[in-house]
């Protein structure tokens, strides 16, 4: 088992990682915990034993699922249960279920200790680190939610071994981005060690920032064009896969601004292409539609502001000009 500290002070919490993780659950609870609630989804299939009292609260599956009223059920059930803050609340899940479960344990009884036990690619290395929970409202993605951080994580690569390839492909997509934030050459890596890394450099971003204040931004490298290939809609695609695109896109535009070379691209083309994920945009989506959507991207605070790689490595590039980014669009068609 490979141990990681997400360093937050008092706060501190660890990380384990490795085959079998789930089987740590009861020694990473927080002591003199009485009962556990666990929140996870009946298409899991991963059960755990946190070796005290508990009771499974099952939520549905699919984004639709991620909402207020999916919180609500889940605090009233809690109740009936009689869950009370001498208790925990454990997500057993992949990023849906640590965003609605991390939610909902930061809200009843003004905030109970929450654990995760990541069941997905994505959850691992992402989604479960961090202390960032949240639903979605009809009116866009994770707009509602709340900084709650976990007492403790366990990603456990066994359970990759049942997850739908086509979800393990959008987990890949969020990897490849940590090559650029520190990571390097992760695909030399055994699994657990790469998924280890990736956590690492969450943690060690997230110590510096987090609530996402400034450098918490570079965790979106890759995203603006992977949202705005989103926000057009129908598009058959991951959103790891649409950041493997993002990333392409990414080091096409940095290459133009003269920030990185062309050595470089070729670097994030190969990585994408290595863990056979996309790196051309879908037809039907105009620049000018694109274009329009980078200046209402939710971390644009200017308009054109882009996470780029360069000689300083991956930071926020604000008032990127148009017509570079009409060229590095053009080179991922
Ligand atoms: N809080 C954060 O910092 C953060 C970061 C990134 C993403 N997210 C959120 O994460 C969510 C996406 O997470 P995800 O990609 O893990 O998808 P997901 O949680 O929707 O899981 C994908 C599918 O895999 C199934 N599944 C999960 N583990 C399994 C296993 N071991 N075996 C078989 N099936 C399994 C799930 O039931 C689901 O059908 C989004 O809502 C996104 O907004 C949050």
């Amino acid at each position: 088992m490979i141990e990681v500290t997400v360093p937050l002070g008092d706060r501190s919490y660890p990380v384990l990682v490795g085959d079998g993780a789930r089987h740590e659950l009861s020694s990473v609870l927080p002591t003199d915990i009485r009962r556990v609630a666990i929140v996870t989804q009946p298409g899991i299939g991963v059960t755990v034993d946190p070796g005290v009292t508990h009771e499974v609260f099952h939520i549905g599956d699919g984004e639709a699922q991620k909402s207020l009223t999916t919180v609500e059920t889940l605090c009233s059930e809690f109740a009936r249960w009689g869950l009370t803050r001498a208790d925990c609340v454990v997500g057993v899940g992949g990023g849906l279920v640590t965003d609605v479960a991390g939610f909902a344990a930061s809200l009843y009884h003004r905030g109970l200790p929450v654990v995760h036990v990541a069941t997905t690619l994505l959850a691992h290395i992402d989604a479960a680190i961090g202390g960032k929970t949240g639903v979605n409202l009809a009116e866009g993605k994770n707009l509602v939610g709340t900084y709650w951080q976990p007492s403790a994580v366990l990603c456990d690569t066994e359970v990759l071994a049942t997850l739908p390839p086509r979800e393990l492909r959008g987990g890949l997509g969020e990897l490849a981005k940590y090559h650029w934030l520190g990571g390097g050459r992760l695909d030399d890596l055994p699994l657990d060690e790469r998924v280890a890394a990736c956590v690492r450099i969450k943690a060690e971003v997230v110590a510096s920032d987090e609530r996402e204040g400034g450098r918490r931004a570079i965790l979106n490298y890759g995203h603006t064009l992977a949202h705005a290939i989103e926000t057009g809609g129908a598009y058959d695609l991951r959103h790891g896969e649409a950041v493997a695109i993002g990333l392409v896109f990414a080091a096409e535009l940095a290459h133009r601004l003269g920030r990185i070379d062309a050595d470089a691209v070729a670097e994030h083309r190969r990585v994408v292409a290595g863990y056979d994920l996309p790196g051309t945009l879908p037809a039907g989506l105009g620049d000018d539609e694109l274009i329009e959507r980078f200046g209402r991207d939710k971390k644009a605070t200017r308009q054109l502001t882009f996470v780029l790689d360069g000689p300083a490595g991956v930071e926020v590039v604000t008032d990127v000009p148009e017509p570079a980014i009409r060229e590095a669009l053009a080179a991922v068609r």
